[in-house]
């Protein structure tokens, strides 16, 4: 079982052939809304990879509310400990350009509402061997109540450390799996334009040092990985993206829920990395998801 502590957003999308600079408005090529937010995107990922997840996080009471879960409600994840409260539902602006990069504008609204008590009452609810999955889109206070209480209780804490923020390297030292782009796993061990074989040494480093499983997701160039001593690397699956945006949070959902159906650590990261290559291939975050089917189709 995994349980996700973590954002929902409405995800307002425009694509555009060219990203505008400061100051300069562009003509756009479509318009749209998804369901999106990390926590909410790395659920649905879990769940269509074939887990039983549970989502704890806060919606509004605006008119986004239930179009924000309505994925995850279809797909029968356990949104039983939803907190609604006054305010909008969070959201997510997000441009995407030509090329399929993007920029985003997060308003964190009722996310930002999730209180230690939440995270608790989250890791309350679990057992000893479940899986809790967080990301940084929700308060620290909370992310760090969570995962304190996570390893009192004997549950394996997943913490992807997207978006970056100042907590990050503090909150990623307090987990059992920390999963981090480049940028964000030089913030964690505190280096800078560390180049591939400066990371291979460092992520080493670091695992000989923590014991911990850190795994860095490197787009196009694949994954590296140190886990329980062993070094892992995983190549891309070649595509052409189409928008990247939910790629990240594919990865995530599916590499929990391959550790959670106890895959091997190197078939679990393996299989999470072809879900996160064929979300590029369509728009959006949540509508470009693939099922457990799709991504066996490619293994
Ligand atoms: O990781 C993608 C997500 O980031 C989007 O769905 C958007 O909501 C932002 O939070
Ligand atoms: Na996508």
């Amino acid at each position: 079982m995994i349980t996700v502590f973590g954002s929902i957003n409405m995800d307002l999308i425009a694509t555009t052939e060219r990203l505008p600079e400061p100051g300069e408005t562009v003509t756009g090529t479509s318009f749209t809304t998804a369901p999106g937010g990390k926590g909410a995107n790395q659920t649905l990922a879990a769940r269509r990879a074939g887990s039983e997840v549970a989502m704890v996080g806060a919606v509004g009471s605006d008119e986004f509310a239930t179009p924000a879960t309505a994925l995850l409600a279809e797909a029968g994840v356990d949104l039983s400990c939803l907190k609604t409260t006054d305010g909008p539902t969070g959201t997510a602006m997000i441009l995407v350009g030509g090329d399929g990069e993007n920029v985003i504008v997060i308003n964190a609204a009722a996310n930002g509402t999730l209180t230690e008590d939440d995270a608790l009452a989250a890791v309350e609810r679990m057992s000893p061997g479940d899986l809790l999955m967080l990301q940084l889109e929700v308060p620290a206070p909370a992310i760090r109540a969570a995962l304190h209480a996570a390893r009192k209780k004997g549950v394996t804490s997943v913490l992807n450390t997207a978006p970056l923020t100042p907590e990050a390297a503090e909150l990623g030292a307090l987990a059992d799996i920390v999963i981090a782009n480049e940028t964000e796993f030089e913030r964690l061990v505190g280096a800078e334009e560390l180049g591939s074989e400066g990371r291979i040494a460092m992520l080493k480093t670091h695992h000989d040092k923590t014991g911990q499983t850190m795994v860095i997701t490197l787009g196009g160039d694949g994954v590296i990985a140190m886990h329980e001593g062993a070094f892992f690397r995983i190549d891309a699956l070649k595509i052409d993206p189409v928008d990247t945006v939910g790629a990240g949070d594919t990865f995530c959902g599916y590499l929990a829920s391959g550790l959670e159906q106890g895959l091997s650590f190197e078939a679990a990261a393996h299989r999470a990395s072809v879900a996160g290559a064929l979300a590029c291939l369509k728009p959006g975050a949540q509508p470009s998801i693939p099922t457990a089917d799709e991504v066996k189709a490619r293994l």
